[in-house]
């Protein structure tokens, strides 16, 4: 049995609401619901379910069963596995990295529009409902021409960026005690600002008929076979898969410490939010095309427009309290980004690298932290939203599915899907049957192997990636193949010896 971990998560709750944080962000306010408006709605919500029973759960309870099981990180737990299988492990560890570089300047721009909206900066009424895209990306991004015109960097912006590491680095550089106990206050007050977002949302004019285009089924679009890659992705997405941090958070649990239930928990508790989080934005989105008498088909809705634009040009129009709303909104958008950034970048990044080489974890912060943020700079340029499509193209979906698929393999077939089972069963509030590891062995490799070849292969070899010049669309599969080659190169040092340096909780 390998060396128990001295660091662990104070309670047992701690360790959902830690999942709960990582899991709940940015990737419910805007991306779900607007893949639930593209994707025929109702039928966009079965696929989801399907998914997230099919897939999502058995994934999820692997990275936590195999991180506990193995008391690492995860390329301390594909080393485990065997020798030769830990650049498995560190290849995700490379996609929390590009990830969380790119996250935080999302949260900036978050940051930037709470002093922004509470001025309301880009005005308010008819007028001030247009003005939303020019302001978002004229003023706040200073957009360039395309991906080969870089400018120079924002200064605000960085200003911006420097204050979401400190606040990374003040909750993660201790560790899992103290990063449980904040994410029990960071979850609960952000559940709070969504429902004060959701009453104001409900409440107004014309919220009936955005709730009407958000759940409308139609059926037929089961039958799309995109509506079912883009399920998939989502699944991936929100629970924080296939990012290396899951198997550090599973490690922080108690050998007694039950997995089935509490990741249930957590899956399910991000589904509820997903899906409360789409009943706010559709309903203010109901209440803007009421107010400025335009079809919903005219709303930029897709992608960050969502937040950036059709947001704000609600503000714009509220009756009253613009500033206020403004400013809560876009606060709990920072504040549920935060506790997802720091599961990355300590999960995902710090945990690996003081497992493999016995650092300190206050110092291997702090480094990661500042390194992270000088690298973030580059998308706080003028050229830095393709730069930071481009990356989010390579690490949110080619490195995420395809590490997945390698490390269903080498736990089903390497490790053995039913030693997996039998672990976790040993202490868990409910047992796995033997479906599980099927699952594991197939279902779950075959599935994200067939959405990255038709989802993405197929098609961004077929025509560049985001209409991009061809050179820029390549660097995905520059980067991919560069993470890739990263991640062989620790398996060629020898580890560190002490374990839980820096931080160290009892042991239990
Ligand atoms: N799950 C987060 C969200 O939905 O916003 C995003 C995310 C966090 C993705 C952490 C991946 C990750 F490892």
């Amino acid at each position: 049995m390998e060396e128990a971990r001295t660091e662990r998560w104070i309670r047992p709750r701690h360790f959902i609401f830690a999942a709960l944080g990582s899991a709940i962000g940015l990737g419910n306010v805007w991306r779900f619901p607007y893949m639930v408006y593209d994707y025929g709605a109702a039928a966009f919500l079965i696929a989801y379910i399907i998914l997230l029973f099919l897939i999502g759960i058995p994934w999820i309870l692997m990275e936590v069963g195999m991180g506990r099981r193995m008391q690492r990180g995860a390329p301390g737990v594909f080393a485990g596995i065997g020798k030769k299988w830990e650049w498995v492990g560190w290849w995700p560890v490379c996609g929390a990295f590009l990830i969380v570089s790119y996250y935080t300047v999302i949260m900036s721009w978050a940051l930037y529009y709470v002093g922004s909206s509470s001025v309301m900066a880009w005005g308010v009424g008819e007028s001030g409902a247009k003005a939303t895209e020019g302001f978002f990306f004229n003023q706040v991004l200073s957009i360039s021409s395309g991906p080969g015109v870089l400018g120079s960097p924002t200064g605000l912006m960085v200003l911006l960026l420097a204050i979401t590491w400190a606040v990374i680095f003040l909750v993660m550089h201790k560790g899992a005690p103290i990063i449980g106990r904040v994410s029990q206050y960071v979850m609960i007050i952000s559940w709070i600002l969504l429902v004060i977002i959701f009453i104001r949302g409900v409440t107004l004019a014309g919220a009936a008929d955005g709730l009407n285009w958000y759940l409308d089924p139609n059926f037929a679009d089961l039958l799309n076979i995109k509506l079912w890659f883009g399920a998939a992705s989502q699944i991936a997405f929100t629970l924080s898969l296939g990012m290396a941090g899951m198997y550090a958070y599973g490690s922080f649990i108690a050998r007694k410490g039950d997995v089935t239930n509490s990741a249930t928990t957590v899956s399910l508790g991000n589904a509820a939010t997903s899906f409360f989080a789409g009943y706010a934005v559709f309903s203010t989105v109901g209440y803007l095309t009421y107010a400025m008498a335009v079809p919903v088909e005219e709303v930029s809705l897709s992608g960050l427009g969502l937040a950036f634009v059709a947001y704000p040009s609600v503000l714009s129009l509220l009756p009253a309290a613009q500033g206020f709303f403004g400013a809560i909104f876009f606060f709990m958008f920072w504040f549920i980004g935060l506790s997802s950034a720091y599961f990355l970048a300590y999960g995902g990044v710090v945990t690996p690298l003081a497992d493999k080489f016995g650092w300190n974890r206050v110092k291997t912060s702090l480094v990661v932290c500042i390194v992270l943020f000088l690298i973030g700079i580059l998308y706080t340029t003028q050229g830095g939203l393709y730069w930071l499509d481009i990356v989010d193209r390579t690490a949110c979906f080619y490195v995420l599915l395809l590490s997945g698929v390698l490390a269903a393999i080498a736990v089903g077939w390497g490790f053995g899907a039913d030693n997996l089972r039998q672990h976790i069963n040993e202490t868990s509030d409910f047992s796995l049957g033997t479906w599980f590891n099927w699952v594991i062995k197939l279902v779950l490799p075959i599935v994200l192997l067939f959405v990255v070849i038709y989802g993405g292969f197929v098609k961004d070899l077929s025509e560049p990636y985001g209409g991009y010049p061809v050179w820029a669309a390549s660097m995905i599969f520059v980067l991919l193949v560069v993470t890739l080659g990263v991640s062989f190169l620790p398996q060629l040092v020898k580890s560190g010896s002490s374990m839980d340096s820096g931080t160290s909780e009892e042991r239990r």
